[in-house]
């Protein structure tokens, strides 16, 4: 898979092991930044990472903050994405199972680094169940276009 990931300077002390991680799991790992610890602010490489899965250059994307959930906020706003924090493996399984996520958020503050790496294994091979989940996914994303709700015309 071609992922997309990024960092804060809160998430910037996992985020080199995480990539390593993945391209050892055979994965191709786009590393947008930033490359060192300096403080920033983590919606621009929520940014730079949900862009990059919303227009198919990255098949999926993992962020680094200190709790995972600015990135997560941000990175969902962006049309098409579906990011969400993750903290135990098994949440990691439900939400591609059940929520079909495509952007993973981790806490490089209160997630220690084997737990991450396995919540990133755990993401990336747990296939979207599909079936009745996949309508609620339809529901879901149809808030993207603000169509909500709004019966289809006949
Ligand atoms: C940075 O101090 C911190 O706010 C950020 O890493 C993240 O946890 C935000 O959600």
């Amino acid at each position: 898979m071609r992922l997309a990931l990024a960092s804060d300077h809160a998430g910037f002390c996992q985020k080199a092991d995480i990539k390593a991680y993945a391209e050892s799991l055979g994965h191709t790992v786009a590393d947008l930044g930033p490359d060192d610890d300096g403080r920033v602010d983590y919606p621009d490489y929520a940014d730079k990472v949900a862009r990059q899965v919303a227009d198919g250059e990255a098949d999926m994307g993992i962020l680094i903050c200190g709790t995972g959930l600015g990135m997560a906020m941000t990175a969902d706003k962006v049309a098409g994405v579906r990011a969400i924090a993750i903290q135990t493996p098994q949440f990691a399984e439900l939400s591609r199972e059940h929520n079909d996520a495509n952007v993973v958020c981790l806490s490089g503050r209160f997630v220690d680094l084997d737990t991450n790496k396995e919540i990133v294994r755990t993401f990336l091979e747990t296939p979207f169940g599909g079936g009745r989940h996949a309508g609620r996914v339809a529901k879901m994303m149809s808030e993207d276009n603000g169509t909500y709700g709004i019966p289809e015309k006949e």
